[in-house]
């Protein structure tokens, strides 16, 4: 839904400006750029090659679980305490923190999902000037240097990552403000968080000694206008603790690939920010947001990739501040032949990317995730944040939402609107209007006066229904959820410490405090049955605008100076608040069932770790062909996030789609893993019936593909939720040693077995795809034709075409019976498609469980299939024994692609009998039919061909 269309005009052209959006864009000076954010200017206004800091290795303690020693800002002789941990699984943790703080920094809690297992560090080699510790049984090593201070991770003689090799470390610690001639009163936040430190403020003459020696970087700062105290546009935050941004350079050589750091609208490989502004991570509502830029979106995930055909390596930078990430490269700007001719005439350096980065506050906290593979990467960040929730069943079909719905008769009649033209569809949303002036957990009287009978009405369809709950609350004294979240003290406060409020949707609102966990279990329980009146067992839930947005506020969000729980300033956790908020309301959903069934909470603002209370989506996009392409990369950067489960608004949020993009945006959407249509207040109706017959026939076929590969769907999604691998994900995921997968951006993987290229071009007649891995073969999914790999094909295309590919040696399984909606899927009979490697093999597996509830958790209640074929003979059987589900559903039929024709086939299921198959050989393709095995799915049996 809408980011805020007036946001700096006063209320009443509020509703003029959403009127005018279409014509408008990105106001890019509502936004700071890194010269405008003080941190990010001092940061950068630091040269390589000038670190003042030295490692006291004598310092050196060994602990059985981590090593500490000191580091000192030589200028300043300010001590900094650096932690090192070898993690199990190849993740080496580095944290940098004061030896002796003025008071606490903020440490990120919540997001780790627990404290991995260490490795016992040890000494191996030691001289005046450096160190060497070993971290763990695959042979990591740290090198420590200690004048100027640098860090080196080695395995065996390969460099893998240097720390602070350019003298970048920034560390600007707590001070007293120096300028006593302007005193003020101790804010709510000081007041809160120095209460007892003073005895513990070893830092405190640091202050002083200054001003004597301006002449390193952090002395300078506090200099610096701005350090205090820095106005943007109309609005000043206040800096009660002055300058306190942390930073740090990683060197990664043999890279010159880089990915991650979600939310842009960029490609998918990262750019050098050279000359232009670094990546932002700081959770904005960003109206009209224009691609192909490094600016702040609504979500963060500090967590950046490097890959090359050697191998791949993570950098997790755990600080929920306000954070900007440079990129450099030392063969930007070359290109391929200019490198290869450098290479020729020996004079070529190693490519080398190097990232720094630079936070408002907290601490560095970082995590070097060693891979070797991609594969290994994604299992490390997911033991540290935890692995994509498993959705119900019904939330990976189809969508249909707009802002808004009407009221009750709307909703009945495009619930009949899919009826009437045969479209799947599981789920109705109701955007901000539903609410009783955008009072979230109300419904509008008039419009919306009996939910629950709405509810019931879709349940019996076997639909669904989300509704929009946000965070901003209006403030109204007859609202019973303001009333109480004033009375409780569960609202974040103003530097001042009364209630912070803010401009948003319902006009005057205050802001739940989502960092306190007295608040989110109070919020949770808002979403009983009885306190979430007229909601029913089939309404789930859409938090938006959680960044949050403040349309009155510095950049439409909140002021950094806001205190929340604990004393702690807005500015420590900023990026945090989103996922805060999906969390309480995945939990308030679980509660409501009594912990049986899994929730839906689709969130826009999220942060590392949001990935395991549901789903995102890439914000309000735009009804044009650019905003369709980079749907692509973006899903794909969240995904190597950890974020699976991704969609962008089929159709575009803003603006009215042509019929041709918008029928383009459903067969793309078919195939991205949250799959839903939105649409602006001020468009014009896009239900897909209203587009002629045509079209409705288009969109009606990629919709049933989407529920025809549901099976499919599911299973890869148990298993992102099982071992972190995202669910979409680029082709140098399952192809790593292919440069020429590196770079692109309009084709990937769906899991393992399928490869997508979507027309994203207006008038396409035909599209190239590039089909990776030597000696491997491919089966075009729509003509059923084999193609050989490597190879750039050109796919000629019509309107209905989607061109995907079933890689050779997997197996797909489909639901081909043509249903309402997911629910009505249940039980229905599977076909396979083996598609044979040249090898003439093929392996998959399948998920089943009751798609909704905790049971395959908690009472090991769902069946993992595995499906092996070789020697000619296909096999079923338990990829998982510790799993039982009973299932009626059965074997309806299995094609075979690239298979000959062979003189019989036999079943032979679990009994020991034998059954002759009937079947079909198509000669041309080499594609054979079986029909009607009729086994159940659940058992063991082997179909041979003869
Ligand atoms: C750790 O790294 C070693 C060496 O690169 C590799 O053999 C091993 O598989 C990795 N372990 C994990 C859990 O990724």
């Amino acid at each position: 839904m809408a980011a805020a269309p007036g946001r700096r005009r006063p209320a009443v052209l509020l509703w003029a400006a959403v009127c005018l959006a279409t014509a408008l864009a990105v106001d890019r000076s509502n936004f700071k750029t890194c010269e405008q954010s003080g941190f990010c200017r001092r940061q950068r206004g630091l040269q390589p090659g000038h670190s003042p800091y030295r490692a006291l290795l004598e310092s050196l303690q060994l602990g059985p679980d981590a090593a500490r020693l000191q580091l000192v800002n030589e200028v300043t002789k300010v001590p900094l305490l650096l932690e090192l941990w070898g993690l199990q699984g190849n993740v080496t943790r580095i944290r940098i923190k004061e030896l002796n703080p003025l008071r606490p920094r903020f440490e990120v809690p919540d997001v780790l999902v627990a404290e991995p297992p260490v490795e016992r560090l040890a000494v191996t080699g030691r001289d005046e000037g450096s160190l060497e510790l070993s971290l763990g049984p695959a042979g990591h090593r740290l090198l420590v240097t200690e004048k100027p201070f640098r860090m080196d991770l080695l395995q065996g003689r390969e460099l893998l990552c240097s720390v602070n090799a350019r003298g970048l470390l920034f560390f600007e610690h707590l001070r007293q403000r120096r300028d006593s001639d302007t005193p003020r009163e101790p804010t709510a936040e000081e007041g809160g968080a120095a209460e007892g430190q003073e005895e513990t403020t070893g830092g405190t003459e640091d202050a002083g000694t200054q001003s004597e020696k301006p002449t390193e970087a952090t002395a300078e700062a506090a200099e610096e206008p701005g350090s205090w105290e820095e106005t943007f546009k109309t609005h000043t935050d206040t800096k009660p603790n002055g300058p306190t941004s942390v930073g740090l350079d990683f060197s990664l050589p043999g890279f010159e690939h880089v990915y991650g750091i979600p939310e842009h609208a960029d490609s998918l490989r990262l750019r050098t920010t050279e000359g232009g502004d670094p990546y932002r991570l700081y959770n904005l509502d960003v109206f009209q947001y224009e691609l192909y830029n490094p600016m702040a979106l609504y979500g963060s995930v500090p967590l950046l990739l490097a890959h090359s055909a050697r191998r791949t390596l993570g950098i997790f930078w755990l600080n929920a501040a306000e954070t900007w990430v440079d990129i450099s490269s030392n063969t930007a700007g070359k290109t391929l032949f200019g490198k290869l001719l450098d290479y020729m005439q020996g004079g070529g350096e190693t490519p080398q990317t190097d990232v720094r980065w630079m936070s408002e506050s907290g601490i560095v906290d970082v995590f070097l995730l060693l891979g070797p593979t991609p594969a290994a990467v994604a299992g490390q960040y997911a033991a540290l944040t935890g692995t994509q929730a498993l959705p119900p069943l019904f939330a990976l079909g189809y969508h249909q939402s707009r802002w808004n719905y009407n009221d009750e008769e709307d909703v009945a009649a495009v619930e009949r609107g899919f009826e009437e033209h045969a479209v799947p569809c599981d789920v109705l949303w109701l955007d901000i209007e539903h609410a009783d002036g955008k009072r979230y957990f109300t419904w509008d009287p008039s419009k919306f006066p009996r939910p629950r009978d709405m509810l019931q009405r879709l349940a019996a369809k076997k639909r669904k229904m989300v509704s929009i709950v946000d965070p901003h609350i209006k403030v109204d004294s007859g609202y019973r959820v303001h009333n109480e979240l004033r009375s409780r003290g569960f609202y974040v406060k103003t530097k001042d410490g009364s209630d912070y409020e803010g401009w948003c949707w319902p006009g005057s609102a205050a802001y739940p405090d989502f960092t306190n966990p007295e608040m989110r279990a109070w919020w949770a329980s808002m979403f009983a049955y009885d306190q979430y009146e007229g909601s029913t067992e089939n309404l789930f839930t859409w938090n938006d605008m959680n960044e949050p947005s403040v349309f009155s506020g510095p950049e439409v969000t909140m002021h950094k100076d806001a205190v929340h729980h604990g004393g702690w300033e807005h500015r420590d956790l900023h990026n945090l608040y989103g996922l805060y908020v999906q969390m309480a309301t995945a939990e308030g959903q679980i509660q409501r069932s009594g912990g049986q069934h899994r929730p839906f909470v689709l969130s826009r603002a999220f942060f590392a770790g949001s990935q395991r209370y549901g789903a995102v989506w890439t914000g309000d996009n735009a009804a044009e062909w650019e905003h369709l392409k980079i749907s692509i990369p973006m899903c794909l950067s969240f995904g190597l996030a950890g974020l699976s489960f991704c969609g962008s608004d089929v159709g575009g949020f803003f603006k009215n789609p042509e019929a041709e993009l918008l029928v383009r945006w459903y067969q793309a959407g078919a195939f991205q893993p949250f799959f839903r249509a939105h649409a602006h207040l001020d468009t014009a109706r896009r239900e897909p019936w209203l587009f002629g017959e045509e079209n409705v026939a288009l969109i009606r076929a990629a919709i049933r593909q989407r529920y025809a590969l549901l099976p499919f769907w599911y299973t890869a999604f148990y298993r992102s939720h099982r071992h972190g691998l995202p669910v979409m994900r680029p082709l140098w995921m399952e192809y790593p040693e292919d440069a020429t997968t590196f770079a692109i951006d309009d084709q990937y993987m769906i899991d393992r077995a399928l490869l997508v290229h979507p027309v994203t071009e207006q008038g396409a007649r035909g599209v190239q795809v590039y089909l990776p891995g030597k000696g491997e073969v491919w089966y075009d999914v729509a003509s059923l034709q084999k193609h050989h790999a490597p190879q750039t094909l050109y796919v000629p295309v019509t309107m209905s075409s989607v061109p995907v590919f079933q890689r050779g040696g997997t197996v797909v399984p489909r639901q081909e019976r043509v249903r309402r909606s997911t629910e009505c899927m249940r039980g229905d009979p599977f076909t396979l498609y083996v598609a044979l490697s040249p090898q003439g093999t093929a392996e998959g597996d399948l998920f089943l469980d009751d798609g909704q509830s905790f049971d395959y958790e908690t009472k090991a209640r769902y069946l993992h299939r595995q499906f092996t074929f070789a020697g000619n003979t296909l096999t079923a059987s338990s990829a998982d024994p510790r799993g039982s589900f009973d299932t009626p559903a059965w074997l309806e039929r299995v094609v075979i692609l690239g298979a000959g024709k062979p003189a019989a086939v036999v079943l032979r299921p679990a009994d020991g009998s034998e059954t002759r198959l009937d079947f079909q050989h198509e000669a041309e393709t080499s594609v054979l039919t079986l029909r009607k095995p009729g086994v159940r799915i659940g058992d063991d049996w082997a179909i041979v061909l003869r």
